[in-house]
């Protein structure tokens, strides 16, 4: 029976362009979705421009636009480079929206009426230049322990600890440069303490075990409330009722991903209440691990009082280093999307982060040595060769037409057929690296039946038997790009094209492609010349 499942990855802000750190969370959402949707279930992707707070509200007034055109510009850049990746979202929407504003404000009410709320006078940096209360990463200062410059109000970039911003000595605004003072504001809290027991349960349930061993640690002491508003100026939902104050970003971000949803089932005559509410329905956040607070304490809380369902599973990823790193600007190795497209084929990404990703929280190394080598000896050398040399030949000696497959070349097949089952699992657990292992044993098996049978001298001899090594050969290959679909769409999709069929589901995995004629051969993978990502690690030295 088919499942409906809505997925979700973090929202990016809008301040700022899409990174190939970010793409490991988007690359293998899509590499599952995807994989949902091959097997025939109802999956929906979707996602949204995480647009409120204050830094999108500097940085617009810094550029002398108003938030809403950053928003707008910042959309439409991020969607270029999802797509440009093959990301495939079915709705890719925006915080700033009518359906979240009224989620947020259902939330509220709900909030208010069961006295989940609390306030308390916080005392907090004011610039009386800029007429704001400073957020952390708006004051900077000389770190109280080491006595390195220009640190941020919240931690210290070159010692590591951690203070407060009134612990930095010459605190000043990030925006002016003035000294800010002190001053006391009204703040509102959502209680996280009556939901001890709850979270307690939920987090086990709806975590990995590292994942929800690592919350259990704030459970020592009691659960401090979390800090919902913050004051005007403030680009985001003004809190009903409340002059001057605003939800806190994080509130209306993770609402971001009913509010997509929302709007999607608008546009396929769906319902939310069918969707997200329904029990029925498996919903799945993938986060990297620096937002697992917000994702497995705050939201299951709010979304309990807030009358809404919580989600099935928090998929939990770890970050991007790159040659061992952490990225760095002056190394070029941050490297944004754009710039990777620049220079590289995005499907070699997708297959590089597959190679490399298990379904754990560990990191995962770009080396970018490794990632040439292994495109180009696996995608291009094991997996993509075999089909230009099979194709290729069946059409220059056969005029492409695909005969029956000899009695090795059916067990091979055989073989990788039966690895269906296996592989599925593997997709279903994330473990993307293992199914590249197990593609890349079928591609290893074939190309030495290839060598062994050298249908290129064969074909002099006894043209039958090539003509069935030939279509062993497009059988495998065949079959392994049906395996590789989630991961190289596009890739899958031209060989479909090639074979003269429709796009590959699960299911087409065991229909032998027998009597059939191959059209004509078209490029799919090229190796990868060193020379560009020189180029591209240089066009992102700054
Ligand atoms: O950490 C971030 O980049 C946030 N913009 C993620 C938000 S995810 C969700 F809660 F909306
Ligand atoms: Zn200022």
């Amino acid at each position: 029976m088919s499942r409906r499942i809505v997925v979700t990855s973090a929202l990016p802000y809008a301040n700022g362009a899409i990174h190939i750190g970010h793409l490991v969370e988007y690359l293998q959402t899509d590499f599952w979705v995807r994989f949902q949707k091959m097997r025939g279930n109802e999956c929906v992707y979707v996602c949204a421009d995480d647009t409120h707070g204050t830094p999108i509200m500097v940085r617009a007034r810094k550029e002398g636009i108003t938030p809403e055109q950053l928003i707008a510009r910042s959309h439409d850049e991020h969607a270029a480079d999802f797509a440009a990746f093959g990301v495939g979202f079915d709705n890719y929407y925006s915080t700033n929206s009518p359906e979240n504003k009224a989620f947020c404000e259902a939330i509220y009410a709900k909030m208010v009426e069961t006295s989940a709320l609390s306030s308390l006078q916080v005392p907090q940096m004011f610039c009386e230049h800029d007429k704001m209360f400073l957020p952390d990463r708006f004051i900077k200062g000389t770190c109280p322990k080491c006595g390195s410059t220009e640190e941020y109000g919240d931690s210290c970039s070159h010692c590591g600890s951690t203070y407060e911003p009134t612990d930095l000595k010459d605190a000043h605004c990030a925006i002016c440069g003035g000294a800010p003072v002190m001053k006391d504001s009204e703040h509102i809290y959502f209680e996280l303490e009556p939901h001890r027991d709850f979270l307690a349960k939920w987090l086990p349930e709806h975590t990995a075990e590292d994942v929800a061993n690592k919350l259990m640690e704030w459970f020592g002491e009691p659960l401090r409330g979390w800090d919902i508003s913050r004051d005007a100026p403030y680009f985001g939902f003004p809190i009903p009722g409340r002059e001057g104050k605003y939800f806190y970003v994080w509130l209306d971000a993770p609402v971001g991903y009913m509010a997509s949803l929302k709007n999607w089932c608008g546009k396929n005559g769906q319902t939310f209440e069918d969707w997200w509410q329904s029990d029925a329905t498996e919903i799945y956040h993938f986060i990297g691990k620096d937002i697992v607070r917000f994702h497995c304490l705050f939201w299951p809380a709010v979304l309990k009082v807030g009358g809404f369902r919580g989600p099935t599973k928090v998929f939990v990823h770890g970050f991007l280093t790159v040659n061992g790193e952490k990225m760095s600007k002056s190394k070029g190795t941050f490297i944004s999307a754009r710039t990777y497209l620049d220079h590289l084929d995005p499907a070699y990404l997708r297959f590089y982060y597959a190679c490399k990703l298990d379904g754990s929280t560990d990191d995962i190394d770009l080396n970018l040595d490794d990632f040439v080598l292994r495109v180009n000896s696996d995608l291009v050398g094991k997996i993509t060769n075999l089909a230009s040399r099979g194709i290729q030949m069946l059409r220059k000696n056969f005029e492409g037409a695909a005969g029956r497959m000899d009695a090795e070349g059916r067990a091979i097949w055989d073989d990788a057929v039966a690895r269906a089952d296996k592989i599925a699992e593997l997709y279903e657990t994330r473990e993307f690296s293992q199914v590249l292992t197990s593609v890349r044993e079928i591609a290893e098996e074939a190309n030495k039946y290839f060598d062994r049978k050298a249908p290129w001298a064969l074909v002099k001899t006894d043209r039958d038997a090539a003509r069935e090594v030939l279509t062993s050969v497009v059988n495998v290959f065949r079959a392994m790009s049906i395996y590789l679909k989630p991961i190289l769409p596009a890739y899958t999709d031209k060989v479909a094209a090639m074979l003269g069929e429709a796009p590959y589901a699960w299911a087409d995995l065991d229909k032998p492609f027998e009597d059939r004629p191959v059209g004509a051969y078209e490029y799919l993978a090229t190796r990868i010349d060193p020379k560009n990502v020189e180029a591209m690690v240089k066009a992102s030295t700054i």
